[in-house]
């Protein structure tokens, strides 16, 4: 039997949420044990009342829930932990090197750039929606599950360990100026354990580079990719080009800490470099920032929300 660990922050919400929703994805299925827990729990509260209302709706009862702080035993025990946002995956991997193969957010595990806010002290509509949300990335989740059990294997099997890191699904592309970073970047993220797909160019003959800011923003838009890389001489083409695709938030970034504010302030899903500005350490760091980072939501959602109402009025 395999466990699967929900975690969030105070297993109060989110967690039992997501908990008693994949419970019932599961039906009768024997094969997987689901717990949740918190990060910052305080032992034996009761699930929120919004959290057992909207579940109430579903026909699921959160009514014997206690909540549960994260212990090393359960981690331990544990064979795939899903957290709700990547600062809680970050935290839980920075604390649990050993298990970071087995932890990913909900939405990575998923293949959606999407991470579950906390809807605490939020009318009910809001749990409504996270309720959604959890059952929406639980669907897609559990598609993967069995292949990622099976390649998991061992822990004592070095090999099948690294397959168990945590990866993300990352486009990248190039013109002819951004070719020699972009193969760079390219090797160095697979040996870092994401899956890479590039979109060319493929080599240093001239090409224009909004052909390929075009296919990396779609695959992205589409979420064929979580997120996309594009590379031209000065970065500055290809956050033009980038940005005319709908639903692209592109960024430009030639310090790490802007790669960082671009994804936790302003939610950008591609990040734009400049081979001809940038030299290879800086432009590796810039990228480990950009996908280090979690959309922090709150106001910034607002804001981000007005940048996608103006692409929406410019298209009516
Ligand atoms: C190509 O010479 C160069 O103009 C291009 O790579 C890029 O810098 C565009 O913004």
């Amino acid at each position: 039997m395999k466990k699967i660990v929900l975690v969030c922050t105070g297993n109060t919400c989110r967690s039992p949420l997501a908990g008693v929703l994949l419970q019932d994805l599961l039906q009768e299925e024997q094969e997987y044990l689901i717990e949740t827990a918190g990060i910052s729990a305080f032992p034996g509260q009761k699930a929120a009342e919004m959290a057992r209302r909207v579940a109430r709706e579903k026909g699921l009862d959160l009514s014997a829930h206690q909540s549960q702080q994260l212990s090393d035993e359960m981690v331990g025990e544990a064979d795939l932990i899903l957290t709700m946002t990547v600062s809680q995956a970050r935290r839980l991997r920075l604390s649990y090197r050993e298990e970071s193969g087995i932890i990913y957010t909900l939405g990575e595990f998923a293949g959606k750039s999407e991470i579950v806010e906390d809807p605490i002290g939020q009318d009910l509509e809001v749990y409504r929606q996270t309720r959604d949300q959890l059952e929406k990335l639980l669907k897609a989740a559990l598609e993967r599950v069995p292949e990622f059990f099976s390649q998991a294997g061992d822990y004592s099997d070095s090999k099948n360990y690294n397959r168990r890191r945590h990866r993300m699904k990352l486009a990248i592309g190039s013109d002819h100026a951004g070719f020699p970073l972009k193969e760079n970047l390219k090797d160095w993220l697979k040996e870092t354990g994401h899956e890479v797909i590039d979109f060319g160019a493929s080599g240093q003959d001239s090409v224009d580079y909004p052909d390929y800011a075009r296919k990396v923003a779609r695959a992205v838009s589409s979420q064929e990719a979580e997120l996309g890389i594009l590379i031209c001489g000065t970065g500055i083409g290809m956050s033009m080009a980038a940005n005319k695709v709908e639903g692209i938030r592109a960024a430009r970034c030639q310090d790490c800490y802007s790669a960082r504010m671009a994804r936790s302030h302003n939610n950008a899903n591609i990040l734009t470099l400049g081979d001809r500005v940038l030299g290879t350490g800086l432009a590796r760091e810039i990228v480990s920032a950009f996908l280090e980072e979690d959309f922090v939501g709150k106001r910034h959602q607002r804001r981000v929300n007005k940048i996608m109402q103006l692409e929406k009025e410019l298209k009516d």
